[in-house]
């Protein structure tokens, strides 16, 4: 018997929610979506934070079919000098402080917000990780360890241990950094908790207390980064400037990538005791790395 595709959906995908009657999508582009049935749709979900430079976009498109006539996966991450991820390196580097001048390439949100917390913990040698309340960081063990919503994560424990969490802009946090913090995890606008700005003073302050204590000041801009918060960058709008930067979705002009970015010093420390500290396969594809150069 042959099944459509909407009965091999609903019968044999896993998906995380119940979905009563999906769209089937046939074609993407530029603002729009089209369905099976010819229906045209201005997709302002944007593939969640996704599609900033639209769907199929010419260059993007360009940049991808060039690559696929070099190479696609060659070997696991790191061992080979692949031009896209190195072009796409310094990309970002000239764009960014001098303190987060190394780039560590990965395929997702939830696997920059992974690697971030394992080198704040190499870089300090402390556990202690403070979240905030409503934050969503993904949704592998990690980064659902400092999810800020109790019911999400209750069925996984045990979770990390050692996490406190706060209420975004709530001064409480500051005193609680302290020198077995190993590091502070937030965007620094909260996305998924409803667009929440913060108070300039106190991110300034949290800023301080960190270089004070040596804590960590992880910025997760897997949501915000490339142009979502006016600037390429959010952190840009608060003259504040995170230890070690996450990005992902919008990276990849729907491509998976992502990265987690920090000092080479820093870096450096994934490199020994143990050696292959953090290890990916596919992480910086060629191609991912090439639509996001482009
Ligand atoms: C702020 C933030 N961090 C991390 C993630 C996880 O990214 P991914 O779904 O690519 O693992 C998300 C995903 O929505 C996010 O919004």
């Amino acid at each position: 018997m042959q099944l459509t595709n909407r009965q091999i959906f609903q019968y044999h995908l896993a998906t995380p929610s119940n979905v009563s009657s999906p769209i089937e999508i046939v074609k993407a582009k530029g603002i729009y979506i089209y369905s099976d049935s010819g229906q045209q749709y201005i997709d302002l979900v944007s593939g969640v934070s996704v599609s900033n430079v639209g769907h199929l976009h010419p260059k993007v498109v360009k940049a991808i079919k060039d690559q696929l006539g070099k190479y696609m996966h060659l070997m696991v991450y790191g061992k080979y000098i692949q031009s896209p991820q190195v072009q796409l390196t310094y990309k970002l580097v000239i764009n960014l402080p001098e303190k987060l001048n190394s780039v560590y390439f990965v395929n997702s949100g939830s696997e920059a917000v992974e690697g971030a917390l394992k080198l704040a913990k190499r870089i300090t040698g402390r556990t202690g990780i403070i979240s905030f309340n409503n934050a969503y960081h993904g949704s592998t063990h990690g980064a659902l360890s400092v999810l800020g919503n109790e019911e999400m994560k209750n069925a996984y424990r045990p979770l990390l241990p050692d996490i406190s969490f706060f209420n975004f802009n709530d001064n409480k946090v500051i005193d609680n950094i302290t020198q077995s913090t190993a590091c502070i995890i937030m965007e620094p606008i909260q996305t998924e908790a409803g667009i929440i700005l913060p108070n300039l003073e106190w991110l300034q302050l949290i800023r301080k207390r960190c270089d004070e204590t040596g804590t960590m000041l992880i910025f997760d801009e897997v949501q915000l980064g490339f142009g979502r918060s006016g600037k390429l960058f959010a952190y840009e709008n608060f003259d504040v400037i995170p230890d070690i930067l996450c990005l992902a979705k919008a990276m990849g002009s729907g491509m998976p990538l992502g990265a987690f970015i920090s000092s080479s010093d820093n870096m450096d420390k994934l490199t020994h005791n143990p050696a292959l500290g953090h290890i990916t396969t596919f992480g910086g594809h060629p191609v991912s790395c090439a639509a996001a150069l482009a």
